[in-house]
């Protein structure tokens, strides 16, 4: 990879690249790195960026828009793993382990990617050590998010599984409200549950007071109700 100044790099993908946890801490002259090897691609909504058990060839990081990471049973159903969106990054894991994609990418609205190459990703890592300890932080963070996320599969009932799903939702949100646009049936595909369950729950939620939903969003109305139900 040439060296340059990070004069030379488009100023855009600098300044965002800035903003991305993962390389936050690293010099100017390592983000010009980056921006050199990496290219911008834009995926429609519902096209699928990655398909479970292809080879790995490229680690893509959300610059705008949303993603889903979900495994599709031989029935059809879909199980969300996790939603992500600018800043966050995906398709690390089988640039690490040299194993096929673990699960399918999706794009959930237009979204706008970095996209990373396996041997320009190596080649960062190698010349660029600070982005593995980033690289560690994040995969810790979301080893943690999936103990959660099966401790609630295991120990609390669809109540607590909703309830739980919607202060994380809207912690990563504003901390009060959840956009309408996480539906019912994306809900239900992150908690292992059906539409319908979640629908009636969602009621019965805010007919007990503990959330509020309007046309545009789902708002927290009594946080400690819900955190108890949780189990949080
Ligand atoms: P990879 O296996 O290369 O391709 C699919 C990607 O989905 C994977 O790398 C991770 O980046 C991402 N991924 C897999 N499981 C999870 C999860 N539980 N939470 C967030 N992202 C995940």
């Amino acid at each position: 990879m040439p060296d340059s100044s990070p004069a030379d790099a488009p100023m855009s993908v600098t300044k965002r690249l800035r903003q991305i946890p993962l390389f936050t801490q690293l010099s100017d002259a390592e983000i010009a790195h980056i921006t050199e090897a990496a290219r911008e691609k834009s995926y429609p909504k519902n096209s699928v960026i990655l398909f479970e058990d292809d080879p790995g060839d490229a680690l893509y990081v959300v610059l705008s828009g949303q993603v889903k990471v979900v495994l599709i049973g031989e029935d059809g159903r879909e199980v969300i793993l996790s939603m992500l969106r600018d800043g966050d990054f995906f398709g690390e894991m089988s640039l690490i382990d040299d194993q096929p994609r673990s699960a399918h990418v999706i794009a959930m609205e237009e979204s706008n990617l970095l996209v990373l190459r396996r041997e320009d990703f190596r080649q960062c890592l190698e010349e660029t050590p600070r982005i593995a300890l980033g690289l560690l932080r994040a995969l810790s963070r979301r080893l943690r998010r999936a103990d959660d996320k099966i401790g609630g599969l295991v120990l609390l009932d669809v109540n607590g599984r909703v309830a739980r799903l919607l202060i994380e939702l809207a912690d990563e949100n504003d901390g009060k409200t959840i956009p309408r646009k996480v539906t019912h049936h994306t809900i239900a595909q992150m908690i292992g549950s059906s539409r319908e369950t979640v629908s009636r729950t969602i009621r019965e939620f805010a007919d007990r007071g503990l959330i509020e939903v309007s046309r545009k969003d789902i708002a927290i109305v009594d946080r400690v109700g819900l955190e108890a139900l949780a189990g949080l």
